[in-house]
């Protein structure tokens, strides 16, 4: 992975998100039950945000509960919620200490009262820190997100605070969750599984992709390495041309 240093240009992606799939496989390699590999994924977790702060990227998002996953066993959703729960309460205190600022983004309608209060807990206490962005995709789709941006939307232009003549891209970007937060540059998916699966559908309109083979409980910083090395041979057009090709 190029850092930039030695005078070439190759800018880290600001905003990094990932999809963090394949815990119940890896599970199943090894004959464990799922719940296992999801235990394992949030060592992994932890490690990845370690490895994102030491290379100095500014926002990671990582995808860890979508309003699909409401289709799987309750055990298992219930396991989720669980280590959700488990991964807040017991690095909040470090997180904060490190000057991380914690977002959760998607819906809270469905969320157990405990789950709600602890991530408010977590925005709430991290609101003010600014070295590092770590948003958790939990309960979260991009559909719902913009039925729900329209839906305030509407109600907006009915109490007549917002005004659909004067409205563009950027307007709509601030009713969704990621209110502020640069869309991401690279999403990475693991697992070998090549869809986006309803994740950040509106803010990845140009961002690259990065699919890995690797399980997620394997992650570690030298894959996210990897992904951004990839990033970085990236020519990235936006719909323009090549710089140079004019
Ligand atoms: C990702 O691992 C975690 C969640 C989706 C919550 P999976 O549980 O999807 O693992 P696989 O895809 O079944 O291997
Ligand atoms: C996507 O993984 C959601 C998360 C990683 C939280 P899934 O395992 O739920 O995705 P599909 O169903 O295989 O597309
Ligand atoms: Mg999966």
């Amino acid at each position: 992975m190029k850092t930039g240093s030695g005078g070439e240009e190759a800018p880290l992606p600001r905003h990094v998100a990932i999809i963090m799939d394949g815990n119940g496989r890896w599970a199943k390699a090894r004959n464990l039950p799922r719940s296992v590999g999801h235990e394992r994924g949030v060592e992994a977790l932890r490690k990845t945000v370690e490895g994102a702060r030491d290379l100095g990227l500014s926002h990671l998002t990582v995808f860890s509960f979508s309003t699909e996953n409401w289709r799987r066993p309750v055990s298992e959703v219930n396991a989720l919620f669980g280590l959700l729960k488990m991964y807040v309460s017991q690095d909040l205190k470090k997180l904060k200490a490190d000057g991380v600022r914690i977002r959760v983004l998607g819906t809270r309608a469905g969320l157990p009262e405990d789950v709600r209060l602890l991530v408010d807990q977590a925005q709430s206490e991290t609101c003010h820190n600014d070295k590092f962005n770590l948003c958790i995709a939990f309960n979260y789709g991009g559909r719902e997100e913009l039925m729900r941006a329209a839906r305030q939307l509407a109600a907006d232009v009915v109490k007549g605070v917002a005004d659909l003549d004067d409205f563009d891209e950027e307007s709509f970007g601030q009713y969704l969750d990621t209110r502020g937060l640069p869309d991401p540059d690279l999403v990475i998916r693991t697992s070998g599984e090549m869809r986006i699966s309803n994740f950040l559908i509106w803010q990845a309109a140009y961002t690259e992709l990065v699919f890995m083979d690797v399980l997620w409980p394997d992650f570690r910083p030298k894959h996210l390495n990897e992904a951004i090395a990839s990033y970085q041979t990236r020519q990235r057009r936006f719909g323009g041309l090549a710089v140079g090709s004019l």
